[in-house]
């Protein structure tokens, strides 16, 4: 039985040291001193030894299992460190890696454009207003020098909440909410969307945005006006860019106006971008009717103003030679993130 328990110890000995993980060494260690390993199996058979053997068998068994006991703590140990030493040795970082890039958020080139526009009229002492785009009808039309049978209204009918409320077709009604209760000299830029039944294609949308400008003083005249867009216009565009008034016609502004720049590009020669005129339409502007600073309670012997509306979209889309609007509204990355 002796030779036997020496056999054991061998055995299981080499088993540990073969091991190479934690698991395998459970194993190992539950096959010779679990309830049904081979030692226990020796130690459950020393009832059958006689009186003088027992002792001494029992007393073997007993060193071998410590001695077991102890093979596995320490191999235990061993592969933990093994394990801790393979992992820091896998985590390594390496400094010399280029580092991954982070992606950071940017604004809209939308309101790129809107922020820059902004900027400059704010600079030339221009106040920012906003006004509700579920606008009633009144201060979109009727204020506006568009009564119900005005023409104009056929070109930008829009979604009607019910006959009195409506999403506004313009910027034009902050001009109204400005000038109500409000003693001049009132100077304003009111960026924001607006809305008309337009069917989508590459230079219309039902939402798009527009950026007004008002002011409203004592001697304001068609000058001021000039003056004011060709600022905007060199500003904006480039010190060398020239301005062109071109007659028009909207119901809340007379005279009325197109606003065209020179070229940005060809400087005014005739390119792709201006397709070969030279000129480039960017806004709509004239001196406020005075039936609409009549509406608004202000004395036109007294006040005079003039009004200016900028599509934002437009803007856009000629500074960066876009020529479909959607992509504007797709939210498409591989479009926003070259702006
Ligand atoms: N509201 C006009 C439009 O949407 C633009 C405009 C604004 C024209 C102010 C003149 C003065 O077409």
């Amino acid at each position: 039985m002796k030779k036997q328990l020496e056999e054991i110890s061998a055995s299981a000995k080499a088993e540990i040291s073969a091991v190479t993980d934690e698991a395998s060494l459970r194993n190992v260690q539950v096959s010779y001193l679990g309830k049904k390993g081979k030692l226990t199996a020796i130690l459950r058979g020393m009832g059958a030894l006689s009186a003088e053997e027992r002792p001494l068998i029992g007393a073997l068994a007993n060193e071998i299992r410590v001695d077991l006991e102890e093979t596995i703590k320490l191999k235990l140990d061993s592969l933990k460190a093994a394990e801790l030493e393979n992992r820091l040795k896998n985590e390594k970082i390496d400094v010399t890696l280029p580092a991954r890039s982070k992606s950071t958020g940017r604004f809209h080139p939308l309101s790129q454009v809107e922020n820059e526009l902004t900027e400059i009229f704010v600079g030339m002492g221009f106040e920012i207003a906003e006004g509700p785009e579920v606008e009633l009808s009144y201060n979109n039309f009727d204020a506006l020098n568009a009564p119900a049978d005005h023409p104009s209204r056929d070109f930008q009918d829009t979604f009607y909440i019910s006959p009195e409320v409506l999403l506004r077709t313009q910027t034009s009604p902050v001009q109204i909410r400005a000038m109500k209760g409000k003693t001049p000299p009132i100077r304003i830029i009111s960026p924001g969307r607006v809305y008309r039944f337009d069917e989508v294609d590459a230079t219309h949308s039902p939402m798009f945005h527009q950026l007004e400008g008002l002011v409203v003083g004592k001697g304001i005249t068609m000058g001021d006006l000039k003056g004011t867009l060709a600022m905007f216009a060199k500003a904006y565009f480039g010190e060398e860019t020239k301005t062109r008034f071109r007659p028009h016609n909207f119901p809340f502004t007379e005279p009325s106006a197109e606003v065209d720049v020179s070229c940005f590009v060809c400087g005014g020669k005739g390119c792709r971008l201006c397709k070969g005129e030279g000129w480039i339409e960017i806004l709509g502007a004239g001196m406020v009717h005075p039936r609409v600073l009549e509406n608004c309670g202000i004395d036109t012997d007294v006040y005079s103003g003039f009004a200016f509306g900028v599509g934002l979209e437009r803007i856009v889309m000629i500074k960066y030679g876009i020529d479909d609007m959607r992509y504007l509204y797709e939210n498409d990355l591989r479009f926003l993130s070259q702006f």
